[in-house]
């Protein structure tokens, strides 16, 4: 279409009756404009501020700044450019002939929109304006931009620019494309939002790291258990480069990760979403992810190095992990229930009983059904006096990771059932060990049964209602509550970034996790959770944590 075709001329009064520093509301074509005379001239503004849409010809004129009352942005007339506030408010020709004010609007064009609307998303980001990454992400979805393409612009943007690598950002922004693509319609909007949101608070505007030069003759995880990121990274750079098949690429990383216990699992739950993200994009996207995923684990802690996994370390180093890959799997219902209990209540880390689980036909798949359930049951008596204990830092995301982790372990046999991703597994059964260490530092609790009540899942999660909201799950239908579960995991009932991420997380791995094992325990357990009250900040607790310290030379409890 043309520009003509576009564009709507029309007179909207005479320069004399418009006195400097005045201004007047008119309409082109369905266009309500603002024509202000300053100092420097005539100019026509859109009249709708794109903060909230209130009028700017309500606003005030000084000299060349136009400010629109209702939360003070203010625009510069000649050009719209939004000096203290957000986006920029769209600019319109003006021609003065015979004294006639002349208004030109041209409407733009889907790609014109679009060219405006990534710039102005992206500068959202980097800023964390979160209004204005709202705004600008359904701006774009209006103009049929997929919410893949919305998305993967802000983990574009986030993966080089966390200062440490990929974060819950980039592993809630998997979750989140994910719902978007199963939940559809207004939630949507809310999943692309919130994805958004976490990248731009975790990111901003860092620097962004530089990739190194390609270089295939490095090992990738030779160069990942030297620490040396740079290496890593130019393994990846070479692979994704050269073309090179998505599972070998994915196959090193598993075995980098099954190298160690990372970040309190996070080693491979980052590597399980990265993957995961990429599948829903595109792999050939892969450069601006992956060299991050490998920096991530070069710089990640190996938690099985500290004292108090040397126990574990050694049970798991005389551990025959080809006969724990060669198990078979999932076996039978009892002998699951036993490790169960065995995760629960053993007063060490039973690697060696968990191999053995494994290896006489459990297999990985039915020990990682066995590690849920028991995360699961830990989740449902979490005792919330030790939550809120600001001297104790165990709390609610201490157990979450035990379900998120067993969840990539599953996602990493998937790819590549090996002895490195049993070795990952059995790194599972430790933690969920470790996720009883607030009950075995102070008492059992009761677990929360479930109570019947007219709350649907989603009311008794917004009303805090923990008993409701586990009776809702335990009684749904599983694809219902998984869905309703992954719906409620996307409200605004987080206080924290942080918080949020493993909300949304934590539910999506338990509708997955339960549709596999076959059981709504996992449900019923994200459904606590979510439900529950929880500490949302940190700032309390670090500030007993580090008082604590500076006055003793002390480290925290763990
Ligand atoms: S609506 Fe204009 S600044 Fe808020």
């Amino acid at each position: 279409m043309s520009t003509a075709a576009r564009s709507t001329r029309e007179t909207v009064g005479h320069a004399s009756d418009l006195a400097v520093g005045s201004m007047k509301l008119a309409r082109v074509g369905e266009r309500r404009i603002v024509v202000v005379r300053t100092p420097s001239g005539i100019h026509a503004l859109d009249n709708a501020c794109p903060h909230q849409g209130y009028g700017l010809v309500t606003g005030s004129l000084d000299g060349e700044l136009l400010t629109c009352q209702w939360h003070n942005w203010k625009y510069r007339v000649s050009d719209g450019v939004c000096v203290i506030g957000e986006e920029n408010v769209p600019c319109h020709g003006v021609e003065v002939i015979d004294d006639e004010v002349i208004v030109t609007v041209v409407e733009p064009t889907v790609d014109e929109q679009r060219a405006v609307l990534w710039p102005s998303l992206r500068s959202g980001i980097e800023k964390d304006y979160q209004g204005q990454v709202a705004r600008d992400a359904l701006r774009l979805l209006g103009t049929a931009v997929s919410p893949t393409a919305i998305i993967w612009e802000g983990v574009k943007l986030g993966a080089p620019r966390n200062e440490w690598g990929l974060g819950h950002e980039m592993a809630t922004s998997a979750d989140c494309l994910a719902l978007a693509g199963e939940l559809g319609g207004e939630r949507a909007k809310t999943a692309i939002v919130q994805a958004l949101s976490g990248l731009a608070e975790a990111t901003r505007a860092y620097p962004a790291r530089p990739l190194p030069e390609a270089d295939g003759s490095i090992d990738l995880v030779a160069a990942i258990e030297a620490e040396d990121h740079t290496a890593a990274m130019a393994r990846v750079v070479a692979d994704v480069r050269s073309g090179r098949p998505v599972t070998d690429v994915a196959t090193d990383f598993i075995e980098a990760v099954s190298r160690h216990h990372y970040d309190y699992g996070h080693g491979a739950i980052y590597t399980q979403k990265a993957f995961e993200l990429l599948a829903e994009v595109a792999h050939t996207e892969a450069e601006h992810l992956l060299p991050h995923l490998a920096a991530t684990l070069a710089w990640g802690t190996r938690e099985d190095t500290l004292p108090y996994m040397n126990k574990a370390m050694a049970e798991l180093d005389g551990v025959d992990l080809d006969a724990v890959a060669a198990g078979g799997g999932p076996g039978d219902d009892a002998a699951r229930d036993v490790m169960v209990a065995t995760l629960l209540d053993a007063p060490e880390a039973p690697i060696a009983a968990a191999a053995r689980f494994a290896a006489a036909g459990a297999g990985v798949t039915g020990l990682l059904d066995a590690v849920t359930l028991a995360v699961s049951y830990r989740l449902l008596r979490h005792d919330l006096d030790l939550e809120f204990r600001l001297d104790d830092p165990f709390g609610w995301l201490d157990i979450t990771h035990g379900l998120t982790y067993s969840r990539a372990a599953r996602w990493a046999w998937g790819v590549h059932p090996s002895p490195a991703a049993a070795r990952l597994a059995l790194f599972t059964v430790w933690l969920a060990h470790d996720t009883g260490r607030g009950e075995r530092r102070n008492h059992v609790a009761a677990p929360v049964e479930g109570a019947p009540s007219d709350l649907s899942l989603g009311e008794a999660i917004l009303r805090r209602d923990e008993s409701a909201a586990v009776g809702a799950a335990l009684d749904g239908g599983m694809t219902e509550v998984t869905r309703a579960m992954a719906e409620a995991s996307l409200y605004d009932h987080a206080g924290s970034f942080i918080v949020q991420a493993h909300l949304i997380k934590t539910a999506r791995a338990a509708g997955e996790e339960a549709a596999t094992i076959g059981s709504s325990i996992p449900l019923a357990a994200a459904a606590r959770f979510l439900a529950a009250p929880r500490l949302e900040r940190f700032a309390a607790r670090n500030a007993v944590e580090s008082d604590h310290f500076i006055s003793t030379g002390r480290p925290p409890l763990r």
